[in-house]
C-alpha cells in the first residue's frame, strides 16, 4: 500500500494537464467517489490498526496533492480559454436580431404622421400637472365630477373637500398640454399633443389607470365645425383605410360646444356587423369639438375674433383593433413574446 501511494504521488507531481478536458478525466479519475483516492481510503478501512498510523499519514499527503494539483489547473485553464474565444477575431459574431418598437409607439407615430402632414406641430408638456391647466382653464366646473378622486390621482391637495386650481395631479388627459401653448403662442395654432394620461380606475383587459392619447388643436379666424369634419374624415381614411365612413354623434365636454364623438365604419366587419362592433356596424374612436370661448379667454386667446376646434383620442384601442390585441394589459407586461411581434412594424 506505501509503495503504491508513493508510486501515484511521483506520478501526480509529474503529471500535466494541457486543457480542461484533460482536467476533467484527471478529477474522474482522482476525485470522483469512485476514483482512485476513494478506492485507497476504502482499502485503508480494512488495514491492521498497526499499518494504519504510517499509511493515513501518506494517504492524506497524496489526496492534498490532488486537489492541489486540480485546483492549479483550473485557476489557470478557465480563463485562459475564456480570453482565447474573446481574442479569436476571425470568429464569426453571434447574430443579434433587430430590436422590436412597442405597438403603441408604432400607432402613435403613424397618428402623428398622419397630422403633421396637413401642417400640425407637435407640443409636449409635463406628467405633473396643476388642477388650473388640466380642469379650471379648460371649463370644467369646480364640482364637475371629474375632478373627483374617483378619477384623478392627487399628489397634493390644498383642501379635501373642495377642488383648488393650485392642486397638483397626474394629467388625466393631454388637453392640459394644449392649454399650456395656448398661453405661450399667438393663433394661428394647429398642433397636436401626444402622451401618457393617468385616471384612477381598476386595471381590466378593458380599462387601465395609465393609458396614451393624442388631442389636437386648431384656432384661427374662421375656423369651423365643417373644418373640423374633414380633418377628421382625412384622419380617418388614412388611419384605417380609404371606404372608411365616420358618423358624429352629439356630446358633451366642458370645454367644447358644440361637442361630438367620432365613430368610424367597424374595420373588422366593413359595417356590416360582429362581435368586435357589437354588432353595431361602428367603433367609437375620439372626442370632439369647437373650443368653448371661455376656454379661449382663460388661455389669454380674444374669442371674439378667433374660433378653433379641438379633438382628443385614446392609443391604445386603435392598436387593439391594428393588432387584434384582446387585453390592455399586455401592454405594459414587457413580455419578449408579445413585444417580438412587432419586429417587421415599423
Ligand atoms: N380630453 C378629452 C378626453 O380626454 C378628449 C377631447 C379632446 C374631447 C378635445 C373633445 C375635444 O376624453
Amino acid at each position: 500500500m506505501l509503495e503504491k501511494i508513493d508510486r501515484l504521488l511521483k506520478l501526480i507531481s509529474e503529471l500535466t494537464v494541457s486543457d480542461i478536458k484533460e482536467l476533467e478525466i484527471f478529477r474522474i479519475r482522482y476525485m470522483s467517489k469512485k476514483g482512485i483516492i476513494s478506492e485507497l481510503f476504502e482499502e485503508f478501512k480494512q488495514m491492521p490498526a498497526s499499518e494504519k498510523k504510517e499509511v493515513g499519514r501518506k494517504l492524506n499527503i497524496l489526496k492534498q496533492s490532488v486537489i492541489e494539483k486540480y485546483n492549479s489547473y483550473k485557476n489557470t485553464l478557465q480563463p485562459l480559454s475564456a480570453s482565447a474565444q474573446v481574442n479569436d477575431l476571425s470568429r464569426p459574431s453571434f447574430p443579434s436580431g433587430p430590436g422590436a418598437r412597442h405597438p403603441i409607439s408604432i400607432v402613435r407615430r403613424e397618428i402623428i404622421g398622419i397630422f403633421e402632414r396637413i401642417g400640425f406641430s407637435v407640443s409636449e408638456g409635463p406628467e405633473i400637472e396643476s388642477d388650473e391647466n388640466n380642469f379650471t382653464r379648460l371649463n370644467f366646473a369646480p364640482e364637475h365630477p371629474a375632478r373627483d378622486m374617483q378619477d384623478t390621482f392627487y399628489i397634493s391637495r390644498i383642501s379635501a373637500e373642495d377642488s383648488n386650481p393650485a392642486d397638483i395631479l397626474l394629467r388625466t388627459h393631454t388637453s392640459s398640454v394644449q392649454v399650456r401653448v395656448m398661453q405661450k403662442q399667438k393663433p394661428p395654432i394647429r398642433t397636436i399633443s401626444p402622451g401618457r394620461v393617468f385616471r384612477n380606475e381598476a386595471i381590466s383587459a378593458r380599462a387601465h389607470c395609465i393609458f396614451h392619447q393624442v388631442e389636437g388643436l386648431y384656432i384661427d379666424e374662421n375656423v369651423s365645425f365643417a373644418d373640423l369634419k374633414q380633418t377628421l374624415l382625412f384622419f380617418a381614411r388614412e388611419m384605417y383605410g380609404e371606404k372608411t365612413e365616420i358618423r358624429l354623434r352629439p356630446s358633451y365636454f366642458p370645454f367644447t360646444e358644440p361637442s361630438g364623438e367620432m365613430d368610424i365604419s367597424c374595420t373588422i366587419c366593413g359595417g356590416k356587423g360582429c362581435n368586435v362592433c357589437k354588432h353595431t356596424g361602428w367603433l367609437e374612436v375620439l372626442g370632439c369639438g369647437m373650443v368653448h370661448p371661455a376656454v379661449l379667454e382663460a388661455c389669454d386667446i380674444d374669442s371674439s375674433k378667433f374660433t378653433g376646434y379641438a379633438f382628443g383620442m385614446g392609443i391604445e384601442r386603435p392598436a387593439m383593433l391594428k393588432y387584434q390585441i384582446n387585453d390592455l394589459r399586455m401592454y405594459y407586461e414587457n413580455d419578449i413574446r408579445f413585444l417580438e411581434q412587432f419586429k417587421s412594424a415599423f
